[in-house]
């Protein structure tokens, strides 16, 4: 069955649009299993937790992020889709090459011995690419209260991963589509309509 992520910079919209694409699917009376990376499990919580919290060496944080979805995998995302429900996940892998490798400087070759391990071949069948102007990012996240780890980083950083997502959206384009993240709501969910309704 489907399993379909959701990427993009902070403040690109992910997780404005998961619930209406979730309900989307169940429409369809196919169970859907909503999840998010890093987390989805007890242990990946407590993970999240430390990354989004705690200064940290830059290949820890890319250990943690795989050490986080290998129990995702296990417990979460292989169960989900081994009977047959949908999978939509807030983020996966995408985001530790777009974050980890074009945002901190790790080696793309370094992150893809993580994800053959810890994959095993595994990719998403769609990913969704919400693709945003920094400033216009930025902006948005103005509003909350207190900026997590990634949150605090600057525009720099966040152009870099942003790059970091349209290559890979060129190098995969058999399972990324390109959302422009934008516009309005309205206009983003009669975007999403087609894509959707092709999986
Ligand atoms: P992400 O999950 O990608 O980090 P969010 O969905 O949390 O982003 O959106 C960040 C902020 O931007 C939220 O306050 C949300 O209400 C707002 N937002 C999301 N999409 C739009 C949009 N298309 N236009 C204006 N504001 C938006
Ligand atoms: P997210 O839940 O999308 O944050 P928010 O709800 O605040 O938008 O993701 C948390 C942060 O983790 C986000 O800044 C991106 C980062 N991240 C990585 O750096 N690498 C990864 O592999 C993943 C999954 C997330």
């Amino acid at each position: 069955m489907p399993f379909i992520t959701l990427e993009g910079i902070d403040g690109a919209g992910k997780s404005t649009h998961l619930p209406w694409l979730a309900d989307k699917l169940r429409a369809r009376g196919v169970e859907v299993v909503v999840t998010r990376e890093p987390g989805g499990t007890p242990l990946g919580e407590k993970l999240r937790e430390l990354l989004l919290a705690e200064p940290m060496h830059v290949e820890t944080e890319a250990l943690l992020m795989f050490a986080a979805r290998r129990e995702h995998l296990d417990r979460v995302i292989l169960p989900a889709l081994g009977r047959g429900a949908y999978v939509v996940s807030d983020r996966f892998t995408d985001a530790s090459f777009a974050y980890q490798c074009g945002g901190r400087g790790i080696a793309e070759s370094r992150l893809r011995i993580l994800e053959d391990w810890v994959q095993d071949g595994l990719q998403p069948d769609l990913t969704l690419l919400f693709d945003v102007d920094v400033a216009v990012a930025g902006k948005r996240l103005v509003a909350n209260v207190s900026l997590d780890r990634f949150e605090q980083e600057q525009q720099d950083f966040f152009e870099r991963v942003r790059a970091m997502y349209l290559q890979r959206a060129e190098q995969f384009p058999g399972r990324f589509r390109i959302v422009r993240g934008d516009r309005s709501l309205e206009q983003i969910r009669a975007d999403l309509e087609p894509i959707i309704a092709a999986i």
